[in-house]
């Protein structure tokens, strides 16, 4: 028997992409190749459960083992009728980039419509900046990019598709939270059509992080993003909750916790129209790294770990969840108006209150086979008008810290995609490997 929120949601057309992140190598260091893609692209079309989860998110445009061909998941997609958001690999350097440019033109040339109308959007980047940033750089993690750069590769990009079949798609980047509330970062934030935003509740072990606060701790990092944002939209580029793994602060990995976030998390930003690709389908295979957050295990099935209906879930409270511009087609409850405000804590954030510091928790999780080291320390002082928050945090892991006034609330975690160094320098995608690195910094804006 359905409820009357399970009847108003089904009657309810989510006009939002939903999808989930695909990488592009396996943890051999093999490239995928078409029939590859085609596997998991079907897979998730016909996940039990489920519907519309047809959009692939991409980190590089390059096919592996190539200096620019385009990658062999655009003919998967257009063959499986799958929509795409694009990604550019943003910390190579210029003649990387320049690469992810050629491979991007080809593509144009080479597919056509065909591609060109699968085009959801195109992200330069993922996480640069975070990489770029203290925290990022004392974590080991690898190079990222200057925001002058990114802003700089975006105008290439764009400059590069006016004109083609892909003239007007909105060209954004993917970063944490922590790098969109970064002022420094501003020109990013200019040149995007849309701001891209990583989050894993799960990693943020400095505060309270068990299950049930997840959905509003998810729900604070999106209010911030969009504050940074100022109106831009903001699409969820990742985020997910493992199936299995260690337990990071109150956060126990389990197939129970992480149906419990997909109905808590994923199913109101679906019903509320957010664009949306979760982390994710299965992981970097053959080797099923830890935690593990793919929702179907070790191997391409369509039967999930876990339930992935949302029919019976009450997507009433998404309203602040709602995302920029997205347009807002939940039905579901009155109160529900998908006006995409953001959450309670921006005065103390926006450095009126004198009420900085905090503790935040980063994660990093590596790609391929790079690994990184835990062992951080590091103090990071505010230079706020009113106040100064500072604290310690100690690495390996866990860290704890606290700030000159107790009633501020930490930022959400910071997640990273380390690209291992291969042939090309170019192993964008494939996530694998270690989760590695929990970095503590204290957070004053
Ligand atoms: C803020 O962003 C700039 C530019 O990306 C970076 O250099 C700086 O380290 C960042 N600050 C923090 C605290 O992350
Ligand atoms: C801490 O926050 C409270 C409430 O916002 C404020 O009244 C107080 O002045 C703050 N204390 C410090 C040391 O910033």
């Amino acid at each position: 028997m359905h409820t009357v929120a399970s009847i108003l949601a089904l009657a309810t057309t989510a006009s939002a992409i939903q999808g989930f992140n695909y990488g592009s190598t396996f943890t051999t260091g093999a490239a995928k190749q078409q029939s590859d893609f085609e596997n998991e692209f079907t897979t998730a079309q016909n996940l039990k459960g489920t519907s519309g989860w047809t959009s692939a998110r991409l980190y590089t445009m390059v096919q592996g083992g190539t200096a620019s061909d385009p990658i062999a998941a655009i003919p998967a997609a257009i063959k499986t009728k799958t929509t795409l958001l694009l990604g550019l690999w943003a910390s190579g350097g210029d003649t990387s980039f320049a690469n992810e440019i050629l491979a991007l033109k080809a593509a144009i040339e080479q597919y056509g419509d065909d591609f060109a109308n699968l085009v959801d959007g195109i992200s330069v980047g993922s996480e640069d900046l975070y990489r770029n940033s203290p925290m990022g750089i004392a974590a080991g993690s690898n190079v990222g990019a200057e925001p002058a750069t990114i802003a700089r590769y975006i105008k290439e990009t764009k400059d590069t598709i006016a004109g083609t079949g892909l003239e007007g798609t909105p060209v954004g980047h993917v970063d944490t939270w922590t790098a969109w509330y970064n002022g420094t970062n501003q020109a990013v934030i200019d040149a995007c059509d849309w701001l891209g935003m990583d989050a894993y509740p799960y990693f943020q072990d400095t505060m309270p992080n068990g299950i049930s606060e997840s959905k509003s701790l998810f729900q604070e990092a999106l209010g911030k993003t969009q504050q940074a944002g100022g109106g831009k939209a903001v699409w969820i580029t990742e985020t997910g909750q493992p199936v299995s793994g260690k337990t990071v602060g109150q956060s126990v990995a389990s197939t129970d916790n992480a149906e419990t976030y997909w109905k808590d998390v994923v199913c109101p930003l679906v019903a509320s129209g957010t664009n949306l690709w979760y982390y994710t389908l299965q992981d970097a295979a053959p080797d099923t790294p830890s935690p593990s957050f793919g929702i179907v295990g070790d191997k391409l099935t369509t039967t999930p770990l876990f339930d992935l209906s949302c029919d019976d879930v009450d997507t009433s409270s998404s309203s602040s969840s709602s995302a920029g511009s997205s347009s807002t087609t939940k039905a579901s409850s009155a109160t529900a108006s998908g006006s995409g405000s953001s959450t309670t804590e921006t005065a103390s954030l926006g450095n009126s209150g004198g009420s900085p510091g905090g503790v935040n928790s980063a994660q990093i999780s590596s790609e391929a086979s790079a690994t990184v080291t835990p062992s951080i320390s590091t103090t990071l002082s505010n230079s706020a008008a009113t106040g100064t928050g500072t604290g310690t945090g100690s690495g390996s892991g866990v860290g704890s810290g606290s700030g000159t006034n107790g009633t501020f609330t930490a930022p959400p975690s910071a997640t990273s995609t380390v690209p291992a160094s291969g042939a090309t320098g170019l192993q964008s995608g494939a996530f694998a490997a270690a989760f590695a690195a929990i970095m503590v910094a204290i957070y004053a804006f």
